[in-house]
């Protein structure tokens, strides 16, 4: 798809579909929508009265004008009161306009931010209303070899309005677009089945994105993990035929010396809960606990493709299979993680903090400048928060602050729980040093807990507990399957401030 930036479009110059993203302020009587060509403001005035039209976040519109020049579809895209507005809403009103185009068979889409000024400054509105168009562009693969759709989009011309502006947009626009393509890129695998994409799987295609991004590329099989004590991780594979893998990708960056971003990602590329099993119904969306470790590829191929930061960056992904075998671990046993803690492993269906736990003791090693981890670690976490928003856990105030405001450029919203030594004491084990449940309260915060533990102290780390990490459903704004939360939020975050705000 061509993507371009334009000041101004003249009529004559309109494609034949216009997205127009309207706050609850732009639809008032007296409210001017400059910027636009006046037979279409005019036109889109008249609809909006004629259907009544509220612009509420996520309505939506298709408004027909036939114009001199021909038939025009306008989408109008709701995005609520303006003092509520966020980058999120401009994503999802992306993704919108694409299915609709894309519904529509339309080719070209001229997207008007010229109309207010509250678009005059671009960041963050162009990044996010293009990832989320790219993001929408993406259809479900139902085999290997089916045939690409015939519905593709050309081409999306931004017209902002402001001259002044036009370098940032476009560089936003560029910005957004390479995001969004790794996005769906990376979608490819996350929506995989659990016997398509076992550990090894992932491990073969995190290979082959780090071959073509430019990363390299280690991974430590059984045998390694053994020499290597990664009990943790081993003891919630050994119910399973399937090999775990502990991947890490790296971007050597040219300060190569400076302590590396550390991004770690959950990948259970099947949850079944192993002997403490999960109820059948349901189960199926399970494919999708590998979500964290989706994210960390996503973000790892943008590092090493286009945010090619100064810093090495490192990605982690710990990946195993989740299953009840008659060699799986039981309720009870006690292991020993590699940084020599004893779990009592009381529910099996705990795992993610037991991969994890291996994973975030490595990653201490890497003399990191920070750790952040993304997993679906706790249905808790949905119950508190719903898919609106996912949990962060840290213990560094700044870092949290600047991913939760890294989250709100990008719609991944972060909102946070408190990680205090109040709740340590729900962990203790009269058998090992700690136990993988606490007492069924505060669910979400004990696996924070549990987490925290193998953090070596000082470390600035981060703890994401995902609720949005999937679609059931196709959405207004894009397919059901994977969403890969947290790869847009995390390209921001570096994009920004990174590290330095450690
Ligand atoms: N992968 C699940 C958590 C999950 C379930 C995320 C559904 C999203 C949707 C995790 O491994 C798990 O099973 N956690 C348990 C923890 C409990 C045993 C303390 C849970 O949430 O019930
Ligand atoms: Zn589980
Ligand atoms: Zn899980």
């Amino acid at each position: 798809m061509k993507i371009s930036v334009l000041s101004e479009l003249t009529p004559s110059q309109l494609s034949h579909a216009a997205a127009l993203p309207l706050c609850t302020e732009d639809i008032s009587k007296d409210a001017p929508l400059p910027g636009l060509p006046k037979d279409i403001a005019k036109g889109v005035r008249e609809w909006v009265q004629h259907t009544g039209f509220n612009a509420n976040a996520r309505e939506f519109s298709l408004c027909t004008l036939h114009t001199p020049r021909g038939r025009l579809d306008i989408f109008l895209l709701g995005c609520g009161p303006e003092p509520a507005l966020h980058a999120g809403i401009l994503r999802v009103a992306g993704g919108r306009a694409a299915m609709e185009a894309r519904r529509l068979a339309i080719n070209n889409v001229d997207l008007f931010l010229s109309h207010s000024e509250r678009f005059a400054n671009p960041k963050p509105w162009v990044r996010a209303f293009t990832t989320g168009f790219i993001e929408g562009t993406y259809h479900i693969r139902k085999s290997a070899n089916a045939k690409p759709s015939a519905l593709s989009i050309k081409a999306l011309r931004i017209v902002t309005g402001s001259k002044s502006q036009l370098v940032i947009a476009r560089d936003e626009s560029v910005r957004g677009a390479e995001i969004g393509g790794t996005i769906n890129r990376i979608r490819d695998i996350a929506n995989r089945p659990g016997n398509e994409a076992p550990p090894r799987v992932i491990a073969r295609e995190s290979q082959k994105i780090a071959k073509s991004c430019g990363l390299k590329y280690s991974a430590w099989n059984r045998a390694e993990l053994k020499r290597q004590r990664c009990n943790s991780i081993l003891a919630v594979a050994q119910g399973s035929k399937e090999e775990p893998y502990l991947i890490q990708l790296t971007y050597p960056g040219r300060k190569r010396k400076l302590p590396p971003l550390v991004v770690v990602g959950k990948t259970i590329t099947f949850d079944t809960g192993g002997i403490s099993l999960k109820p059948g119904k349901n189960m199926e969306w399970m494919k999708f606990d590998k979500s964290g470790g989706m994210a960390v590829l996503a973000f790892m191929s943008l590092v090493g493709a286009v945010l090619k930061p100064d810093r090495p960056v490192i990605g982690l992904l710990a990946a195993a299979e989740n299953m009840p075998g008659s060699t799986a671990t039981r309720p009870g046993d006690v292991i020993t993680s590699r940084n020599g803690k004893t779990i009592e492993i009381i529910n099996t269906d705990a795992e993610g903090r037991l991969v994890l736990a291996d994973a975030l003791d490595v990653a201490s090693g890497l003399n990191p400048a920070c750790i952040i981890d993304f997993a679906t670690l706790t249905g808790a976490a949905l119950v508190a928060l719903g898919r609106q928003v996912s949990a962060i856990m840290s213990n560094h105030a700044e870092l949290s602050e600047s991913l939760q405001k890294a989250g709100e450029r990008t719609g991944d919203r972060l909102w946070p729980l408190p990680l205090y030594p109040e709740y340590a004491h729900l962990l203790n084990s009269p058998f090992a040093d700690v136990k993988n449940i606490g007492d069924g309260t505060a669910g979400t915060i004990i696996g924070g807990m549990f987490l925290k533990a193998f953090v070596k102290p000082g470390i600035p780390w981060a703890h994401i507990d995902l609720t949005s990490a999937w679609e059931e459903r196709p959405t207004s704004h894009g397919p059901a399957g994977a969403t890969l939360f947290g790869a847009a939020l995390l390209a921001e975050w570096l994009d920004s401030k990174g590290p330095e705000t450690t």
